[in-house]
């Protein structure tokens, strides 16, 4: 993406930090898992403090975990654009939770989905939120399908309302680290970090800690894991990789959603790319024609474990 659709010009302190990526396995599929703690996924809060806390941009080389086949990257990112008319004074409350006219998805409760008897599938949005999030989100609500965010903190000051909206619109919000660096590179200090900080963002943006994360790149060890669980997070990889970061192709998204599409599956496409947002239509359409329920990974997983990795259902 470029930051030339954003809401306004990139800022002049924009600051670029740029992530080298090495390599390593990707995601296995990975069968069965705990259940625990439920999530909740609820308004609990209102937002108490301006969430003015991202002052640079965030930019990184997106590579596929899968792709260890040093594929250049293509994704030179970069968000630099405030949002200060969407973040509410501190201490106002309680907080409209409507932003850019989206509607709230009338979707289905999550108590009434038993994805042990429905065909479930989650949708997953990795990198935003970004200047295609509006959209996406008004394609949701049009066709009622609640799907899941990974936000990266760095984005989420620039975009407050869109968060805000994410969750009033029935969405799961979780959180995909601060500037998005191969977590298993980091000390734990700095992993726990790139976690807190995104925690605090998404709280102070919408008045919800996320209990769910998604390590950029697929990457997580059990340190990592250590750390996520002492954070309340239970990581969320996928076992659908669309590479819609790669491809940009509307017809080659959608071909490789579908053809990964099995039930309890977790598809894994980014919302920062245009040609992302214009495939979900055609691939809502298509998931529903095949009998799916589309739901968040909150209802796909019932009740994940902190500190756990999950790939599906
Ligand atoms: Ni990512």
């Amino acid at each position: 993406m470029n930051g030339t659709q954003g809401p306004e010009p990139r800022s002049a302190h924009s600051r670029p930090i740029q992530v080298s990526y090495a390599p390593q396995s990707g995601p296995a599929p990975m069968a069965g898992s705990g259940r625990g703690r439920r999530v909740a996924f609820g308004i609990t809060a209102t937002v108490a403090a301006a969430a003015m806390i991202g002052v640079g941009a965030v930019s990184w080389a997106h590579r596929s975990p899968a792709a260890a086949a040093q594929v250049e990257v293509s994704s030179t990112s970069t968000t630099g654009s405030h949002h200060p008319v969407s973040t509410p004074p501190a201490g106002t409350a309680p907080v409209t939770l409507v932003a850019h006219r989206v509607p709230a998805a009338p979707a289905v409760p999550a108590a009434k989905v038993n994805c042990n008897v429905k065909k479930c599938i989650a949708l997953t949005f990795d990198d935003g939120p970004g200047p295609y999030t509006h959209k996406l989100l008004g394609e949701l609500a049009a066709a009622k399908v609640e799907a899941t965010f990974f936000l990266i903190g760095g984005n989420v000051g620039h975009y407050p309302s869109l968060v805000r909206a994410e969750v009033a619109g029935g969405h799961a919000v979780g959180n995909h680290s601060w500037s998005h660096p191969q977590l298993t590179l980091l000390s734990s200090s700095a992993v726990a970090r790139e976690v807190a900080r995104t925690q605090t963002a998404i709280h102070h943006a919408a008045g919800i800690t996320p209990t769910l994360m998604r390590p950029p790149y697929g990457a997580v060890n059990p340190r990592v894991l250590g750390v996520l669980g002492q954070h309340h997070l239970s990581a969320v990889l996928w076992n659908v990789d669309t590479e819609d970061w790669k491809n940009r192709s509307v017809s080659i998204t959608t071909q490789r959603a579908l053809a990964g599409a099995r039930p309890g599956a977790i598809i894994l496409m980014h919302d920062i790319h245009p040609t992302t947002v214009q495939a979900v239509p055609g691939i809502i359409k298509a998931l529903k024609a095949r009998g799916y329920t589309l739901v968040t990974v909150p209802q796909l997983l019932g009740h994940p474990v902190a500190g756990h990795k999950y790939f599906n259902r």
